[in-house]
């Protein structure tokens, strides 16, 4: 039985795909983040990855996000955008079986109802039981089904939170394709400066003034990550946001290192 709190850590679209170009995968840098993963060796670990060009895409095409419109065409947009996260999903899950991680998928589709965008039902009947046994449990942003809007998209941030509330996390780690968040986009300004510590205050403030993503984001870019975030860093879950796409950043996080990037603290 595993009763510790778990450690959650979302991979961001933005590290695992390439945004400039639909459907590109980064299957190098999938492999190093199942290496890392295994590496760290937690067995109370839940992962959760984000969709990046697989995802946003579709989603921004069929209005997935704003809800069913009662346009037909959406509800194939609906599956087309569910059946593109499974699909890179499947080459996470390929990279962290051929590295012996017991990791196993839950499609948030089939066990999250949300209201308004917000979650509000979550069957959690499997996760337990993968917890009991210490099973790697592997999530993602995904299209679902939402009382008020027929259906929407639940970001793997909104997903990070609710989790780290519902289960007491003891830490969040978020990779992204930056080392932390900065003033100003790192990507565009090589003046750019990282902010090393935030707290929850800090971080309110700052909210609003982050960049939007580059290439579709149907999910609000930084600024809506964050927004996410603020719940669980209420709660008082310790948030370290990192570079996943170099260097061994995410597995020192998830051990417990001192990392390149942005601790975020309530106080
Ligand atoms: C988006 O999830 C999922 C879909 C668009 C279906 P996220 O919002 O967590 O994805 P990234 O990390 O920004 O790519």
């Amino acid at each position: 039985m595993n009763d510790a709190r778990p450690i959650i850590l979302k991979l961001g679209g933005s590290a695992i795909t390439d945004k400039a170009e639909e459907a590109k995968p980064r299957t190098d840098i999938i492999n190093r983040l199942a290496e890392e993963i295994k590496r760290a060796d937690l067995d109370n670990l839940i992962v959760v990855h984000g969709g990046g060009s697989f995802g946003h895409p579709t989603a921004a095409k069929y209005g997935i996000k704003d809800g069913y419109k009662e346009d037909p065409t959406q509800k194939f947009g609906f599956a087309e955008t569910h059946h593109m996260m499974t699909v890179l999903n499947g080459l996470v899950m390929d990279a962290l079986i051929w590295h012996e991680v017991p990791a196993v998928s839950i499609a948030p589709s089939n066990c999250f109802v949300t209201e308004n965008c917000k979650v509000k039902f979550f069957d959690e009947t499997v996760m337990k039981n993968m917890a009991k046994l210490i099973f790697t449990p592997v999530l993602y942003g995904d299209v679902v089904f939402d009382e008020k809007l027929g259906f929407t998209v639940l970001s793997g941030d909104q997903l990070v939170a609710y989790l780290a509330l519902k289960y007491k996390a003891q830490k969040i780690v978020i990779g992204t394709d930056t080392d932390g968040l900065f003033d100003c986009d790192p990507k565009t300004n090589p003046e750019a400066k990282p902010f090393k510590k935030l707290t929850l205050k800090e971080l309110k403030d700052l909210q609003p003034k982050l960049g939007k993503a580059q290439g579709t984001d149907v999910t609000g870019g930084m600024a809506g990550k964050i927004a996410e975030l603020i719940p669980a860093v209420e709660a008082s879950v310790h948030v370290t946001i990192t570079g996943a796409t170099k260097g061994l950043s995410i597995y020192r996080a998830l051990t417990d290192q001192s990392v390149l990037g942005t601790e975020i603290e309530k106080a």
